[in-house]
């Protein structure tokens, strides 16, 4: 079978592990060796991070790459996912990066892909899964100095029934050996009774966020939740949000990380965001790293 990105799920841990590790070691200066090919970034829905971080990322392996957004895509004129993969496979294109509002669409395009040397990476699909995501966090904390996982204790906290950045943080955390993953969030953003068995639910934000290394705020994702029943901005900020007095209870060697975008003032205090706690630039700066190094993988054992 070929190798593809999809999930946290589709690798063993010693690959995830592999990734950490050459992620962490391109941040602290590695160099990488240049390849051929051209990676194109299939984008159906917005993004700043994913997008051009994994831009950057293909450039630093030697790659060319082709930016493609769904109104500029033939997908607009009716054609299917798989039949532009197929396309762009047929140009000889080495990886197709996907972005999709539809769970498991980056599943469907490697199967339709099954038997090409094209490689699949999942930038984001519904609110199923958010791989290099996930990677980059746990780089953001490794060289933030957390090198033992399993005494880590990370909350995270806000919209994680609409996350796919929850979804893959949890399966990366659980994979690691993380001693205790913590998920807390009002009840209609909490994830179905049964999924991600492994982290413990709290109802109360103090509660949640009492001893952790490190706390992941999430955004409420609006454009993937139908009903109108949720939280305005202000509720949500007080009950739920990061603010400067829950901050100010954790222990000071505590770390702050949100995957963006932030909503400044809702999800977390805007001071907390430029705060000395915080990771957020640290993250943005990892996915690059974490892009790269999902790149070497990919196109090595294509080679
Ligand atoms: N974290 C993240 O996926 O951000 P973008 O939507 O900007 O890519």
């Amino acid at each position: 079978m070929s190798r593809h990105l999809l999930d946290i799920s589709g690798c063993q841990t010693s690959e995830l592990e592999g990734l950490i590790e050459r992620a962490s070691a391109l941040a602290a200066g590695a160099s990488c060796a240049c390849r051929q090919g051209t990676v194109a970034n299939l984008f159906f829905e917005p993004s700043t991070r994913t997008r051009v971080s994994f831009e950057m990322a293909a450039r630093r392996v030697g790659l060319q790459v082709v930016n493609i957004d769904q109104s500029g895509s033939s997908t607009s004129k009716g054609e299917s996912l798989a039949d532009t993969g197929r396309t762009l496979s047929a140009m000889g294109v080495a990886a197709i990066v996907l972005r999709h509002a539809e769970n498991h669409a980056p599943a469907q395009l490697a199967a339709a892909l099954e038997g090409t040397p094209t490689r699949v990476v999942n930038a984001g699909d519904g609110q199923h899964a958010h791989p290099s995501q996930a990677l980059l966090d746990a780089v953001t904390l490794h060289r933030a100095g957390f090198d033992d996982w399993s005494r880590m204790r990370i909350a995270i906290v806000g919209d994680i029934r609409h996350s796919r950045v929850a979804r893959s943080d949890v399966a990366l955390f659980e994979r690691l050996g993380v001693a205790e993953i913590r998920l807390a969030g009002p009840d209609a953003f909490l994830p179905d009774t049964g999924e991600m068995p492994a982290a413990r639910r709290f109802c109360d934000i103090d509660q949640a966020l009492d001893g952790v290394d490190a706390v992941i705020c999430l955004r409420i994702q609006r454009e993937r939740i139908e009903s109108t029943g949720y939280p305005d901005g202000d509720s949500f900020q007080r009950q739920w949000g990061l603010t400067e007095a829950r901050a100010a209870k954790l222990a000071p060697h505590a770390r702050i990380l949100h995957p963006g975008p932030v909503n400044r003032d809702v999800e977390i205090s805007a001071s907390l965001v430029d705060s000395p706690q915080s990771l957020i630039l640290e993250q943005v700066r990892a996915g690059i790293h974490a892009r790269t190094a999902v790149f070497e993988w990919l196109i090595d054992a294509a080679g």
